[in-house]
Parts: structure tokens; sequence; C-alpha cells
């Protein structure tokens, strides 16, 4: 087996110091910020950011605690270092970057990047914090690294377009890529959190990619009604479903083309997220 020379980070000025280094020497440079348990569907940025001609490819695995809110999952998110570290060199990065809490925020941090549109409504609305977490660790991480692009994942598809908004309203001298959603087999949404599931709760939530592939998307006012109904069925408590303009997010569109379909629920005590764009 080919030995991996994948560097390994944990210092961000030394990760800061070795991207300037290698974009003198002409390299592009991609990143994949990641909150770790690494699986299909962050391996997938890894394998886009390697498409567009990367030279280097520094995943993040980082579980933000800014983001999280108080009756969160902080504590018991997934922390797989050891395998992570092994899967990004597998798939081709060149640089795994593992910050810890205290290197990340120093002692009295006291500047955040609020995003005050986009991420208003839907998961923002039910989770206060959560984007001025994202936002504020991908504005440091982007800083640590000034990568020529980076890759987020439609999965969190508002996130990915509060990125987007960040890049562009900061003047971030970045290019953002958007990858699909990666499933299952059976169309569950490859997530970390689905480790929180036990069999039954897979089965459960099942209903989610399901429900979103049955959706006709013709415009009808039934349909997102109709979409609730079988969530609900299934057993899975609604957070919300509903159905946004795909670039402003505007609320209160019916799905059809242009739209993009969001679902949250809870299945169990675990919070799943899905989306179809139409
Ligand atoms: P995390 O949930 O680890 O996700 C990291 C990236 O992987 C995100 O861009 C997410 O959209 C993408 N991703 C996750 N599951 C996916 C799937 N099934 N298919 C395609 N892409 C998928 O999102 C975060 O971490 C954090 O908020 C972060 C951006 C790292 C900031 O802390």
């Amino acid at each position: 087996m080919k030995k991996s020379n994948v560097k390994v980070f944990e210092d961000p000025s030394k990760l800061q110091k070795w991207c300037r280094a290698r974009r003198r020497a002409g390299a592009k440079i991609a990143l994949v910020p990641t909150m770790g348990a690494l699986h299909d569907g962050h391996l997938s940025l890894i394998r886009l950011a390697k498409r567009r001609g990367a030279d280097e490819i520094v995943v993040s695995v980082f579980v933000n605690p800014t983001q999280f809110g108080p009756n969160e999952d902080y504590a018991k998110y997934p922390r797989e270092e050891k395998a992570d570290l092994a899967k990004c060199a597998a798939e081709g990065a060149t640089a795994v970057f593992f910050p810890t809490p205290d290197n990340m925020y120093l002692k009295g941090h006291s500047v955040y990047v609020n995003e005050e549109s986009l991420s208003k409504g839907l998961c923002g609305a039910r989770r206060p914090g959560h984007f001025r977490g994202v936002c504020t660790v991908v504005a440091k991480l982007f800083n640590i690294v000034d990568p020529d692009i980076a890759v987020f994942g439609q999965k969190d598809y508002q996130q990915a377009q509060v990125i987007r908004r960040m890049v562009r309203d900061l003047n971030f001298g970045v290019r953002i890529l958007v990858a699909p959603i990666v499933r299952e087999p059976s169309g569950l949404a490859r997530s970390s959190r689905n480790a929180y599931l036990s069999e039954g709760e897979r089965e459960m939530a099942l209903a989610i990619s399901r429900g979103l592939k049955a959706l006709p998307c013709k415009g009808g006012r039934g349909e997102l009604p109709a979409l609730r109904r079988s969530l609900e069925k299934a057993g899975l408590k609604v957070d919300y479903v509903e159905c946004v303009d795909a670039e402003t997010l505007e609320p209160g569109k019916l799905p059809k083309k242009g739209t993009c379909v969001l679902v949250a629920v809870y299945c169990g005590k675990t919070r799943l997220i899905d989306n179809r764009v139409v």
C-alpha cells in the first residue's frame, strides 16, 4: 500500500504558513470544511475538488462549538479523528486540519460574522445563532487557508446559500462549489447524525427522501400538506416543511421549477434535514 503523505495540522498559524508557501509555488488550493465523522457525502466534496484541478486539498475537521445551541448535540457529536484522517488520505486530500476549540477561539474571542437575511428562516429560525457560528468559523477557515475554491454540499442547502452570500458581501476571493446530495442506497441522505439512529428510526427516516421524491412539483397547493402528513404518518415529528425560492430563499412558494423544498424533522431525538431543488 502506498504510504500516504497527507499533512496534518492542528495550529491555525502553521496551516496558514504552509498554504501561503504552496500558493506562492503556484498551487491551486481547495478547502473542504467539515465537522468530521466523515462519510461518502463528505468524500464526494473531496472528489469534486480533485476534479476541479486542485493541487492541494485541505479538509478541516472541527466540531465547531459556536454553531451548536445550548440544548443541541455538541458534546455527543461523533468524533472519529483517526478514521477521518485515513479516509481523507485515501480520497486524495493533501492536508487535514484538526484544530482545537481553544486554538480556534482564543480566550476573549469577540468577533462574529452575521448574515442577516438568508439565515433568518428555516434552520436559522429554529436554531438561533447557528448560522452566526457557521459564518464565523467558515470565515476563519477562509482567512487561514485562503483557498481558490471551497466545496460545500447541497445537503445543507440554506448553509450553502448563506456562505455564498457571505463570500459576495465580504469580498472573499474564493469560488464556492456546491456538490449534490449523496444518499444511502435506501435513499436516506448521508449524515454524520445518522449514527444516532436505531434500526427502527432508520426505517422511519426513509419517509423523508421518499416523500421528497414523490412530490409532483406541479405547483399544487396540497403538495406540501401531503408531504407533511406522510412524514407524520411515518412517526416523524416535523420541524418544518417549506418551499422557498431556490436563489433568494424567499418563503411561501409552491413546489415548481426554481424552488427548493426543504424538510427538517425529529426522528426520535435526532434532527434530520433533506431537500429537493426543483
Ligand atoms: P458537516 O455537517 O460535517 O458537513 C460538511 C460538508 O459536507 C457540508 O458542506 C455539507 O453540506 C456536506 N455534506 C454533508 N452530508 C452530505 C451529503 N449527504 N451529500 C453531500 N454533501 C454533504 O456543514 C458542516 O459540517 C458545518 O456547518 C461546517 C460547514 C463544516 C462549518 O462548521
